[in-house]
């Protein structure tokens, strides 16, 4: 039995998430639905094997998944009343139901009015339509080839946002975009952030507050760059004006989170946490970004995956929304 899944991507990555799926699971046929989605077909398998690989970190650029009820050439879909009808039929029996529409490449639709539409349809039907939140998402994606329409329990979909686009709001006292890398991962992945950390390439220091808002005791930036003022006066920071390599060659203490956002070559990056893993205990946490290009990023990952892992048990791997080019990986120390 053959069963069809809606798959989310970075536009620039797209092309490796299909390597991967392909490698994976029992791909018989794909297509493209627009620049950063598209559908496989699998043959003995479906949504719930496609999470699973996804949560095991074998599909590092999937962001957002479904199980497709039903497509049609965008061609075929001028009248948005044609979508509203896919999308009703494809309504659990009961429960609230989490609408998602969102668009891929160009599309002559416009994903909140379409949304609009369906969601009064389904109240008419006197179903409860919110946008996140629910035991099951409804996706409908406005492809610029084709219009999707698919079901998936929150849980399967591995991001309770349109096509897996987390949106979050800058805060007034945001140092750094990049803190939305680490609250994004925060929010896909619940980790209990405690003790003393450790932030290898701390500059500006948005991930040294975000780490300490999330409830480390103290961070101790390192970066030969300098804290943002406002993160520099607070006194549970430690700011170190050094090279990670020296930093860690020199200290004796342990921390209980290490993260490594440092822009450096993703073999040398690894290789600076297989040093610094003598300064954590078994359990203890790491977070790091690593920097790839779209020259053979799989290979690449899968080498730093490896080399990782005697030291960590990689506990997850993927390129989130807010990762351009990169991957954010975390392991817990063995
Ligand atoms: C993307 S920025 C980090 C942004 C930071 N996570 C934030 O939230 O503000 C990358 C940083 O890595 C630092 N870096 C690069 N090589 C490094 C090294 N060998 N040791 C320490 N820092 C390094 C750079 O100086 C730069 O500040």
């Amino acid at each position: 039995m053959t069963t069809e899944i809606l798959f989310s991507a970075a536009d620039r990555y797209y092309r490796y998430a299909v390597q991967e799926l392909k490698r994976s699971l029992p791909v018989v046929d794909h297509v493209a639905v627009g620049e950063d989605a598209g559908l496989i077909r699998l043959d003995g398998a479906g949504l719930a094997e496609v999470a699973a690989a996804a949560r095991s970190g074998d599909l590092r650029f999937v962001r957002h998944l479904a199980e497709v009820t039903a497509h049609r050439p965008a061609a075929d879909a001028d009248d948005p009343a044609m979508i509203i009808d896919l999308a009703a039929s494809a309504v659990p029996a009961d429960g609230p139901i989490a609408l998602q529409v969102w668009a891929s490449g160009r599309s002559r639709h416009r994903p909140e009015a379409v949304r609009a539409a369906i969601a009064d349809r389904l109240a008419a039907d006197g179903r409860e339509v919110r946008r996140a939140g629910c035991e099951t998402v409804l996706a409908v994606c406005l492809g610029e080839r084709r219009i999707v329409v698919g079901r998936a329990r929150t849980a399967d979909a591995l991001a309770d946002w349109p096509g897996g686009r987390v949106r979050l709001a800058d805060s007034p006292h945001q140092i750094s975009r990049a803190e939305h890398k680490l609250e994004e991962l925060f929010s896909l992945l619940p980790l209990t952030i405690a003790g003393d950390a450790l932030d290898l390439g701390a500059s500006p220091g948005g991930w040294c507050r975000i780490l300490l808002e999330y409830g480390a005791r103290r961070v101790h930036g390192v970066d030969p760059g300098e804290p943002a003022p406002a993160l520099a006066r607070r006194p549970e920071l430690s700011w170190h004006r050094t090279t990670a390599g020296e930093f860690i060659r020199r200290t004796q203490r342990t921390f209980q989170v290490i993260v490594n956002d440092m822009r450096m070559d993703p073999l040398q990056s690894v290789r600076t946490m297989i040093t610094a893993a003598r300064l954590q205990r078994p359990g203890d946490l790491i977070i790091i970004t690593l920097k790839i290009t779209t020259n053979r990023p799989v290979e690449t990952i899968d080498r730093a995956l490896e080399n990782l892992a005697d030291s960590y048990k990689i506990i997850f791997a993927r390129q989130l929304h807010h990762n351009r080019n990169e991957v954010t990986v975390v392991g817990r120390r063995r």
